[in-house]
Parts: structure tokens; sequence; C-alpha cells
């Protein structure tokens, strides 16, 4: 199957919509926690509604069963921390945590960040009791806050924004949910970080692009294609 083309005819919706999905890619944005990166107040009272917007657009990601947890219907919470706290726990957290190493990036993209949104999705039932049904249950939640995300990645990219998808390393400790009021039931999936200066040139911040970029496959040989039935191959 060749890479995706142009196709004739298809709507204006569909073509914006698969740019911004191409467009999308990951930038780490680092400073020196030492030295953080002051943002103008003027560049919050823009951004910061958007992002409030775009987790509130990002909740409209498909979900199969009601996970019903204090009084909500969806599977997934989602915990935005804007600059002023983000700066705070990049102090914090070579504090709170003793095994923090030198080339931790943490604390220096909590330095360089305009927010963070912090991902939870709630797991429904006990992994290592949990029947076939419940483990589908589990992983249609997971799916779902996973679908989410990508929302706002999409959404973020669409307005211009920086964003990079970490697993969120110290923020996945019990600790760190206590510091952050998180629901302990909740489980981190992403910890998305947010460039409100993608244009800025100050030789002060590091990006570094999202590892694997290069590796996707360009003739999409991860896709098959079944056009009938004699496509099947016969099992023994
Ligand atoms: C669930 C999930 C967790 C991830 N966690 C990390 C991470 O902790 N560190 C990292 O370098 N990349 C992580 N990535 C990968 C990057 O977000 C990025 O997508 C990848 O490097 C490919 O780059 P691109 O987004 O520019 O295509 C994660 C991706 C996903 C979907």
């Amino acid at each position: 199957m060749s890479p995706a083309k142009p196709i004739p005819g298809i709507s204006d919706q569909y073509r914006v919509v698969s740019d911004v999905i191409q467009r999308r890619r990951t930038w780490k944005v680092l400073t020196d926690p030492d030295n953080p990166l002051e943002l103008p107040p003027d560049l919050c009272a823009k951004w910061d509604p958007v992002v409030r917007d775009a987790v509130a657009v990002s909740g409209w990601a498909p979900f199969h069963y009601a996970r019903n947890h204090a009084g909500m219907t969806e599977p997934w919470r989602f915990h935005i921390v804007y600059s002023k706290p983000c700066r705070k726990l990049s102090r914090h957290i070579p504090e709170w945590f003793d095994d923090v190493k030198p080339n931790n990036k943490l604390p220096a993209m909590l330095a360089a960040c305009g927010a963070l949104v912090l991902v939870n999705w709630l797991p429904q039932f006990d992994e290592q009791q949990a029947t076939e049904k419940q483990v589908q249950v589990n992983e249609e939640h997971l799916a779902a806050t996973s679908a989410a995300v990508q929302n706002l990645l999409l959404l973020l990219t669409a307005a211009g924004l920086g964003t990079y998808w970490s697993s969120g390393g110290f923020f996945r400790d019990p600790l760190m949910a206590g510091k952050l009021r998180m629901d302990p039931a909740g489980k981190l999936i992403a910890a998305v970080f947010i460039d409100y200066m993608p244009n800025n040139p100050d030789p002060a911040i590091e990006r570094i692009a999202g590892k694997h970029r290069m590796a996707r496959n360009a003739d999409l040989n991860w896709v098959r294609e079944v056009v009938d039935l004699d496509e099947f191959a016969t099992s023994s």
C-alpha cells in the first residue's frame, strides 16, 4: 500500500484534519531549572483558556463503558497544571524524591512549559482477579482515554502550540498524586507538556524531537487490506 495521496473530491474538513494529524509532532522543551522560563502574563492569559477549552473538547472522545466513579460517567480524569505550579514542581521534585538522576528531564521541562496536562484513566476491576470480560472493560477504559489524549494533542497542534506526550516519570508516583490531589484510583497514562512559545529563539531553551519520529514505515506495511473473502487464509 502506498502512502496517502491527496484524494480528489475529498472535503476541506478531511484535508484540515489530515493535515493536523500529520503536523502533530513531539518537541521536548527544556531549560535550566535554576533559571526557569518566565512567560509574559498576556501569553498565559491568551493560551490558558485555549488549553482549558481543548481539554473540554477532548472529552468528546468515544467511550464504550460508563465508568460511574465519583458521580462521573467518563473513564478519564484530566488535571491541568498551569505554568506557576509547574515552576514550583520543578523546584520541589528534587526535594521530594531522593533518586532524581542528574539527566532526568522532568525539572527542566517543568521549568520551560506553558502548561502540563496529566491524564489518568480509571481501571474498574482488579487486574489480578479480573474475568476476561472485566479485562476487556479495563482495556476499553484505557483505549478511550488514549483517544481523548490524542484529541488534545491534535487540538493543541491546530492552535499552534507545541506538545509532548510523556509517560510522566515521577508523576506516576502516589506521592505526586497526593500532592496534586488526584484520585488515587486513577492510573497516569499521559503527562502532556505544552509549549506556549514554539517559535521562541532563546538559546537557553533546548528542543529535542521525539524518538522513533523517523522510524515510521513510509510504505505502510503495517496495513493489511481485505478486499474479498477469498483473501482469507484457510486455517487448519
Ligand atoms: C503512552 C505514551 C507514552 C510515551 N512516553 C514517552 C516518554 O516517557 N518518553 C519519550 O521519550 N517518549 C514517550 N512517548 C513517545 C513520544 O510521545 C513521541 O510520540 C514519539 O517519540 C514519536 O515522536 P512524534 O510524536 O514526533 O512522532 C510516549 C508515547 C505514548 C503514546
